[in-house]
């Protein structure tokens, strides 16, 4: 019997961060390819999920997530964008960003929509087209990865109905001004569109810049979908926990979805994370010290090295360029550098749909100290 099926993403391969890793592993590289840390989350935080697993919380949580984590969320972000949030209706927990990125998508476009999108970028265009719309790639503006809004305006038309933005920025580690968002709201306002806002890297973010969340602008807001990563805050990308913050017109449309993607998320997980944000609200106002100390360090081993570099102003990535190295392609350089060096790194040209004239590697620095002197060590040879 031939059983066929016609894929409904025909472009779609393995990511390019499987293909790496497993590069990385057969050739016992450093991994700096992957957005993972290599170091534990809290202590208190296994011991608490540990804890409500041992009592036995170990059933469905609510569909929209834990109240009680819905209500650390919201006193969080009333805290931080002093943004005053009714949890019940404007939170739903989410297995990880991804999942809420996936069910935003679905909410809004239809056939035949479009949604602009900034090179390069995350991969959102998979759940674009599940969705039946088309994504429009308008590239960020080098060397500092800025949006055109000029060619924004330009490209909404009648089929626009959704903007995605990502700040801080992966790959490019670059964030969004105040600026940007004034430009951001009037745009959407006059077209009557929507905004699907990744903010997972909120909390790493450097140089004494505060985060432009879309959750400081309240008009903005009432267009937005807002999502964020338990996974980059505690170091636990393997938790699968997000969340999605967005009025709540607009939410009880998002649990639609949500409720037959994933329905909830696992329980005990969701009641460790309400306690831990109870009792260490410090932990994420320290993040953007913890990693700049790491982007320090990463850049400084590297001063004297081949490599060209602009430090990331925020996520735990940091671009280097590497044209007076190889002359080679950044896929091919990419696996050259893993199999002759021992470094595994992301090259960006798969984050965009035009061609990237600069040739630029993306590595992660949340890694232990002393991997990322091993890996400047190599580096600095080449
Ligand atoms: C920009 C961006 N958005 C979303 C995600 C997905 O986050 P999560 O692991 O919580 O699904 C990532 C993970 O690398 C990311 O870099």
């Amino acid at each position: 019997m031939n059983v066929s099926l016609k894929s409904k993403l025909p472009h779609v391969g393995p990511t390019i961060f499987s293909v790496m890793t497993q590069l990385a592993n057969e050739h016992n590289a450093i991994n700096l390819s992957q957005g993972f840390p290599d170091f534990t989350c809290p202590a208190s935080l296994i011991e608490r999920v540990n804890f409500y697993m041992k009592r036995g919380d170990n059933q469905y949580a609510p569909m929209a997530g834990l109240p009680i984590l819905q209500q650390q969320i919201a006193a969080k972000v009333d805290n931080l964008y002093h943004l005053t949030l009714n949890a019940a209706e404007e939170v739903t927990i989410t297995s990880g960003a991804t999942e809420a990125l996936f069910c935003a998508i679905q909410t809004v476009i239809k056939l035949g929509d479009e949604v602009i999108v900034f090179d390069p970028s995350y991969s959102y265009e998979p759940a674009i087209i599940l969705a039946g719309g088309k994504a429009v790639h308008l590239p960020l503006i080098t060397p500092d990865y800025h949006i055109d809004w000029e060619a924004v305006r330009q490209s909404v038309n009648s089929r626009t109905r959704l903007i995605i933005i990502n700040s801080p920025h992966n790959p490019t580690g670059a964030v969004l001004t105040a600026d940007d968002l004034q430009q951001l709201s009037q745009i959407v306002d006059k077209n009557d569109l929507f905004v699907l806002s990744d903010e997972v890297y909120e909390h790493i973010i450097f140089d004494q810049q505060s985060h432009q969340s879309v959750l400081r602008y309240p008009d903005l807001y009432q267009r937005c979908f807002v999502v964020f990563s338990f996974g980059k805050t505690y170091h636990v990308t393997g938790w699968r926990v997000g969340y999605c913050i967005a009025p709540p017109i607009l939410t009880s449309e998002f649990r639609k979805v949500h409720q037959f993607v994933t329905f909830d998320i696992t329980t005990p997980l969701q009641y460790g994370l309400a306690d831990f944000m109870k009792s260490d609200p410090q932990h994420y106002l320290n993040l953007p010290r913890f990693y700049q100390q790491k982007r320090d360090l990463f850049c400084r081993l590297l001063a004297n090295s081949k490599f060209t570099l602009v430090p990331s102003q925020g996520t735990y990535f940091q671009l280097l360029e590497y044209s007076n190295i190889s002359e080679q392609g950044d896929v091919d350089y990419a696996k050259t550098l893993t199999v002759e060096a021992g470094i595994a790194a992301i090259p960006i040209s798969v984050f965009a749909k035009q061609p990237i004239e600069k040739k630029y590697l993306r590595f992660c620095f949340a890694k232990d100290d002393t991997t990322l002197t091993k890996a400047a060590a190599i580096l600095t040879l080449l």
